[in-house]
């Protein structure tokens, strides 16, 4: 089977290391070899996630085309991949609504990202925020997709709507939809903050410190991994003795997933080093790494109307392989007289 690539990204805070070695960057690996292959990619921004939490209209119009530049100067490029937002796509809110009715509660009230971000005020969480999962299954349904390349913790969403695939197809009888594939990065499955290595690197974390934003100086991103915690060990010479010393482990799985090896190879370059040699060697690695996308994203925001161009583009391109998904879903549903 062709592969079709799909997958989103929130287009509120700007994008992070997390989210760069997590998802994106296997977003553009796959734009080169799925091509190759004659399958397609498709990126979007999922503005319409990004209504789950609060966010100002001007910081979520202003986010979206920054992050649809930082997508661009990462390397997808809207010639070869779809690259859109899901508001110029309406499909995606009209098969949510389909879907909605054949996803369960029961199924929903398992997601643990909903139970994180209710916590305990779980009453007053948006109806948005527990519906998220619907949404995205909407978002890979649409378009048939194959394979999903996201971080470890949207892993349980795409099991979700593989569910839904699965229950759709049954109660109409039908073989529309495609069981969705979730690809999890295995350089980078989850990447830490540097300030508590328990808690995944989020743009929604209060330490400052603790997330390296693209959009960062030179300056910045190393003063953030000088200052990462650590622990006073050296390195020893095998990535498994690294087991129970979780801040050194997440630096080094950076330092891994940015440099392209695996982390053995990165624990026998620094075996016996300290952090006082390790922490600016990776300082260094992540500048020359992420100083030319930054670069390169402001660049491209001088001119925010190429940047809405794209997403117009792109947006009509999506919209012409979603339209006919989205009427067959209507039509097994007995919505089309
Ligand atoms: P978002 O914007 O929160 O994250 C975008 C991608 O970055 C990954 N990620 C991480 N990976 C490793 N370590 C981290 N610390 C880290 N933080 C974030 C996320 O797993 C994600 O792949 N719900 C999605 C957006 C979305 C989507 C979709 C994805 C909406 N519809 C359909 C795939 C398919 C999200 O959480 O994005």
């Amino acid at each position: 089977m062709t592969q079709r690539v799909v997958s989103g990204i929130k287009p509120t805070g700007n994008l992070h290391l997390g989210n760069y070695l997590g998802a994106v960057k296997q977003w553009v690996a796959m734009q080169d070899q799925v091509q190759a292959s004659g399958g397609e990619t498709l990126y979007f921004i999922a503005d319409l996630h990004g209504l789950t939490e609060w966010i100002a209209p001007a910081d979520l119009r202003a986010q979206t085309i920054e992050m649809t530049a930082t997508l661009v100067a990462a390397g997808i490029d809207p010639d070869r991949s779809i690259l859109f937002n899901q508001t110029r796509v309406p499909a995606h809110s009209e098969l949510t609504w389909l879907l909605n009715n054949v996803a369960r509660v029961g199924w929903l009230n398992r997601m643990t990202q909903f139970k994180d971000k209710a916590g305990k005020n779980r009453e007053g969480a948006s109806i948005g925020l527990y519906d998220y999962p619907v949404l995205m299954a909407a978002d890979v349904l649409l378009y048939n997709a194959t394979h999903v390349p996201v971080g470890e913790d949207q892993k349980q969403h795409l099991e979700l709507a593989r569910d839904i695939a699965t229950k759709f197809n049954a109660d109409y009888a039908t073989g529309l939809f495609t069981l969705p594939e979730p690809l999890v990065s295995a350089a980078a499955p989850r990447i830490m903050s540097l300030r508590d290595a328990s808690s995944k690197m989020s743009k929604s974390n209060p330490s400052e410190q603790s997330v390296v934003k693209l959009i960062d100086s030179d300056d910045t991103i190393a003063d953030k991994f000088r200052k990462a915690k650590t622990d006073p060990e050296a390195l020893p010479d095998s990535w498994e003795a690294l087991a129970d010393r979780p801040e050194a482990r997440n630096l080094v799985t950076i330092y891994a997933a940015l440099a392209d090896r695996t982390p053995q190879a990165v624990v026998e370059q620094f075996a016996g080093q300290g952090f006082g040699a390790f922490k600016p060697a990776l300082a260094d690695l992540a500048v020359a790494t992420l100083g030319p996308i930054r670069d390169e994203m402001v660049r491209l925001l001088d001119d925010r109307g190429a940047i809405e161009a794209i997403l117009d583009k792109g947006a009509a391109k999506a919209r012409a392989l979603a339209t006919p998904t989205l009427r067959a879903a209507q039509d097994a549903m007995g919505l089309l007289t």
